[in-house]
């Protein structure tokens, strides 16, 4: 059984910008966590391609939608790669294998009569891509999200009968593992319990699509489309494509990681259409906050668009995901602070882990011939033994229920309570004394190999600062060794060689 995870697939309106980033991040840790703990992952993103505002964005540039799709699609593909993203399925809407699921699927739904004509009159945000219930002053009403006017919407679409679905959804959701956080799971179960009504899954007004089988002009709705990349991405054969293929190799997803502006589509209509397919529904749905800066919403209007691409040349991977990471939990909003960024980058990477493993090992070298110290003679438990141990314990508690943030902090702390030990039994003052030399080879070893377990614990967090780690320790992470067995006390090695220390981050300036 694979464990599959799920960014959003998304809209290929602009390149990416610092929100999917942030979700993008977070299911790569997860990914990578679930990897070392020995699952076999199917890590799935990609983008959504179809739809008015993809038709209309690229009308405004005077260009083909397929042209404006592959450019921006390349784009996404190019970024991920960037930014170290550990992907492993990258699903087109515009494919042909995905038009083939979607196609099927569309059978199946109709097959169980959930599919009919009907009229839809509405308010419509094409930003979203979806009708907004009856606001006040419609009109003149702007979507809070895309803060653009709603359109009016008047005309024969097909209709899925998502009210078939009520008690099979209120079932579904009042199982609270479904959707996390606890918040987010109460704004759907309110929606739900109003009433569910059924929701149209065709446009006539749009020709970016796929069309519907036997209704000319009319093209799936992008809903509709979209949610089903996460089957088509299963299917990698390109030789035989059906949905029956895809289900077979791998589906359900284990979890849709999502921005809380699109659950309902994810924990409500998705169920809903995947059972009326005979389909299994996914096993969660979490949906994480928004992303602000400076404690101010991001828009190009307002001009304080953070470029992720500008963050990542001049500060590198690792600093922006440990403060996306860490500082911010996830379900809950965020906010992108520059001071903070650079003082937690500062404090954290720089002064507690950096400074740690570099004023270890070259004390290390100078005593102990450019080696880790002997520790034959270790016999007890030592505090920093037990201190490791609860880290790693509460560390992998954490990661399982996806609090990433307090995982992370599992690993600072495990840093600051090392430092600590560091200074309490002060070494350099020992080494002075001639019959205190076991005394300080233990040291030095126990915090080497404190050093060595962050450096491991930091891998699905902070991939390139924890292999600097495992280079400047002289020991590596080995791939055909459970990662969890690696963990335990007491593997660094007596008497392999340290190399010669460099800062493995460098501080960050505040401009
Ligand atoms: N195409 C749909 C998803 C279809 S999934 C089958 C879509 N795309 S999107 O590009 O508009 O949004 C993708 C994700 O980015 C959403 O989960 C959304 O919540 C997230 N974010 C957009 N702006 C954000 C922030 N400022 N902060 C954090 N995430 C935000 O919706």
């Amino acid at each position: 059984m694979s464990f599959v995870i799920t960014t959003p697939l998304y809209y290929v309106n602009d390149k990416p910008h610092l929100g999917s980033v942030y979700t993008t991040i977070i299911c790569d840790s997860i990914a990578r966590y679930k990897r070392l703990v020995g699952e076999d992952v199917i890590f799935i993103t990609g983008v959504d391609e179809h739809g008015l505002k993809i038709q209309r964005t690229a009308k405004e540039k005077g260009i083909e939608p397929r042209t404006h799709c592959d450019e921006i699609s390349e784009i996404f593909n190019i970024n991920w790669k960037k930014w170290d993203i550990s992907f492993d399925r990258f699903i087109r809407t515009s494919s042909k294998n995905h038009e083939l699921v979607v196609n099927e699927f569309y059978e199946r739904v109709k097959a169980s009569d959930d599919i009919y004509m009907g009229v839809q009159k509405g308010w419509y945000c094409v930003g979203c891509e979806e009708f907004k219930d009856n606001p006040e002053n419609s009109s003149t009403y702007k979507c809070p999200i895309h803060q653009k006017n709603l359109e009016w919407k008047n005309e024969e679409n097909l209709f899925f009968r998502l009210s078939k679905y009520q008690d099979q959804i209120d079932n579904i959701i009042s199982d609270p593992s479904f959707i996390e956080p606890i918040e987010r799971r109460n704004e759907i179960v309110n929606f739900v319990s109003k009433g569910l009504k059924d929701f149209s899954i065709s446009r006539t007004n749009v020709s970016w699509g796929i069309p519907v089988p036997k209704h000319e002009n009319h093209t799936f709705y992008v809903w509709f489309d979209a949610l089903l990349g996460y089957v088509s991405a299963l299917n990698t054969n390109t030789a035989i494509q059906s949905l029956e293929k895809s289900i077979n190799d791998g589906w359900p997803a284990d979890l849709h990681l999502i921005g809380k502006d699109i659950l309902r589509f994810h924990a409500v209509y998705w169920p809903a259409m995947l059972i009326s397919a005979g389909m299994k529904v996914p096993k969660k749905v979490f949906g994480h906050g928004f992303l602000t800066r400076e404690g101010q919403k991001m828009g190009k209007s307002l001009g304080n668009v953070l470029d992720p691409n500008l963050l990542l040349s001049k500060y590198g991977n690792d600093p922006v995901r440990w403060y996306l990471i860490k500082d911010i939990t996830l379900g809950n909003d965020g906010d992108f602070q520059d001071k903070r960024f650079v003082d937690i980058i500062n404090n954290d990477l720089a002064n507690t882990i950096g400074n740690l493993l570099n004023r270890t090992s070259s004390m290390s070298r100078k005593w102990f011939d450019n080696k880790v110290p002997n520790n034959n003679e270790i016999t007890s438990e030592n505090k920093l033994e037990y201190l490791a141990k609860r880290s790693v314990e509460n560390y992998i508690n954490n990661f399982n229920i996806y609090k990433l943030d307090q995982a992370a902090n599992e690993v600072l702390s495990l840093a600051i309570n090392t430092n600590l030990y560091l200074n309490d039994n002060q070494p350099w003052l020992l080494i002075k004394e001639n019959d205190k030399l076991p005394v300080v080879k233990e040291i030095i070893y126990n915090v080497l190999e404190s050093t060595r377990i962050i450096g491991l614990l930091l891998l699905p967090l902070l991939p390139e600062l924890s292999s600097k780690i495992n280079v400047q320790l002289g020991s590596t992470y080995q791939e055909d060794i459970p990662w969890e067995q690696q963990l335990k006390w007491g593997l660094l090695i007596s008497n392999s060689p340290l190399p010669k220390p460099s800062p493995i981050i460098n501080k960050l300036e505040y401009e």
